[in-house]
């Protein structure tokens, strides 16, 4: 059985006073009682971190991620923050690959393989995003699309890292925009992902590997996605900037 994960990415929302608020709101609507069995991670902009990891500390099921890091792991890079950064403050999680970054910033197969590398040598836990945009969708270009990032960015690492990888699928179509992909096309992606990672790895670690959806997910929406076979939990942006809605979706997942 996989363990569900919902995880928030703030994206450059919420100053410090703001994101340690919504933070102490989830963590007392989000009881571990009530959680159960859902692994919350929380990721706010790099600024947050520290304070939130102080605050969060002794929560079992809520852990505080990055939205990125560098290749490198330290020099000349000027506004870059490294994974050795993130792990001396005790970030456990970080994010890689999100569309956003593809889209404004740049960032190819080709170097998120090195990030996810630079990540893992510091023992961070990686959310790698893939996602096709509405025009390669159009063109039918999607399973190539989603076969190129999963495979160029994670498929050099071993069986026994991949197991511990989290792949999140996020149709770029899908975000921020309030159109959710429907839960068959989301399912039908997901089921490719993990039939492209039994081919590659075998089966054993292709269902240890958690994948999670992203797109315009909200409470209403939540529970239907959450109960697809190939849909483990979700990485969710604007309703993970209200603890009401983030928590509804937390306990979707259960
Ligand atoms: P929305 O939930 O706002 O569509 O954003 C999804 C996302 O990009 C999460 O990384």
């Amino acid at each position: 059985m996989r363990k569900k994960l919902v995880a928030g990415n703030w994206k450059m929302n919420k100053n410090l006073q703001e994101g340690i608020e919504l933070t102490s709101e989830i963590i007392n609507m989000v009881r571990d009682e009530v959680i159960g069995n859902v692994e919350v991670v929380i990721c706010p902009p790099f600024i947050a971190l520290s304070s939130l990891i102080n605050l969060t500390q002794g929560q079992k099921n809520i852990k505080i991620g990055a939205q990125n890091c560098h290749q490198e792991l330290s020099g000349a890079y000027t506004g870059e923050v490294s994974a050795a950064m993130l792990k001396s403050i005790g970030c456990q999680w970080t994010i890689l690959g999100h569309s956003e970054r593809r889209q404004y910033f740049g960032e190819t197969n080709q170097l998120l393989a090195q990030k996810v590398n630079t990540a893992l040598s510091q023992s961070l836990k990686v959310m790698y995003c893939c996602g096709e945009t509405l025009e390669q969708r159009n063109n039918n270009e999607h399973f190539n699309i989603i076969e190129n990032q999963v495979s160029e960015g994670l498929f050099h690492l071993s069986a026994e890292v991949m197991k511990n990888m989290v792949i999140a699928y996020e149709p770029v179509w899908a975000i921020g925009t309030g159109v959710t992909a429907s839960t068959e096309q989301a399912q039908e992606i997901h089921a490719f992902i993990r039939d492209l990672l039994v081919e590659k790895y075998g089966n054993e670690t292709a269902q240890s590997l958690r994948i999670l959806y992203g797109g315009s997910v909200k409470p209403d929406n939540a529970v239907e996605l959450f109960s697809q076979k190939d849909i483990d939990g979700g990485l969710i942006g604007g309703a993970a900037l209200q603890s009401r809605s983030f928590t509804e979706i937390v306990k979707a997942a259960q």
